[in-house]
């Protein structure tokens, strides 16, 4: 298929599960995609397995003049993009009396603040026409214990992409967002659960999903092709939950 055939595509976190499976899905549908991370081997990496149609770019996304980097970037190689992801994420779960100042600002900074200036900062190098994906969580609706600064971190994001919508509109640029329930991703790793307890992890939450199991990464790729794809062209404002049905348990 050629659902994005030279199709310009902007995924930050693509060195990574949801972000990687978005990459290489992509390129399989013909886009040209430019994934930014924090890793340079992990970046690196990466755009050797999807191959001749990306690029990487490292650098800290909580930093404002990464986002400099990606427009001046996009500018040199393609002048103007088609769609922007804003994936990258991170996630500490600490009951709110336990969340240290460095870890609420870790986390807004990275999930909401460089969503913000991300979108502001290539918002004049997107094609009219184009579209903006958001990736947020069910956790920012559906209560988890322990995960109050990221349901906020997140929320805010949905907030921005409702008010994209309208704003993004006289340019018919669509602006949506999808948030994924458990997805088995190195986040999970990231979140401290010892290799030896994943699988009791991973049956305990598996069992709080209707589907009976976690997510996986291109499950959640093929949710985002959607979104940015003409397929989608009667859609935008909206939140899709790729969950397994989870926010309804
Ligand atoms: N997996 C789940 O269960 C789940 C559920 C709900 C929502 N989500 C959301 O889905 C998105 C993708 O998560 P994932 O599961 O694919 O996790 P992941 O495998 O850990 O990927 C996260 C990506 O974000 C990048 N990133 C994080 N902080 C960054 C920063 N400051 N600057 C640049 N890049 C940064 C990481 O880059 P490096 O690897 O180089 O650090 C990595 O590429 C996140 O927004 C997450 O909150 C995931």
């Amino acid at each position: 298929m050629n659902r994005l055939a030279n199709k310009v595509v902007v995924i930050t976190g693509g060195n990574s599960g949801i972000g990687f499976a978005m990459a290489k899905l992509f390129v399989t549908e013909g886009a040209h995609v430019l994934i930014v991370g924090r890793r340079q081997a992990a970046v690196n990496a990466a755009v050797t397995e999807l191959g001749d149609r990306a690029m990487g770019l490292t650098g800290d996304l909580a930093d404002p003049s990464t986002h400099d980097r990606v427009a001046s970037w996009v500018a040199e190689r393609f002048g103007m993009l088609d769609i922007y992801i804003a994936n990258a994420g991170v996630n500490t779960i600490s009951r709110s009396d336990r969340v240290s100042l460095d870890e609420y600002e870790t986390q807004f900074a990275t999930n909401t603040r460089s969503v913000f200036f991300g979108v502001q900062k290539i918002a004049s190098q997107l094609r009219d026409g184009g579209a903006i994906l958001l990736t947020s969580s069910i956790a920012s609706s559906k209560v988890f214990e322990g995960h109050a600064a990221y349901a906020g971190s997140k929320a805010a994001i949905e907030a921005f992409a409702r008010s994209w919508a309208l704003e993004f509109n006289e340019r018919g640029i669509r602006v949506n967002v999808i948030s994924p329930g458990p997805v088995d991703t190195p986040i999970l790793s990231k979140l401290g659960i010892a290799a030896a307890d994943r699988p009791a992890f991973e049956t305990a939450v598996a069992g709080k999903i209707p589907l009976g199991r976690l997510g996986r990464a291109d499950e959640l790729a093929h949710a985002a092709l959607f979104l940015v794809s003409d397929e989608s062209s009667f859609v935008t404002g909206i939140n899709l939950n790729v969950d397994g049905g989870m926010s309804l348990a």
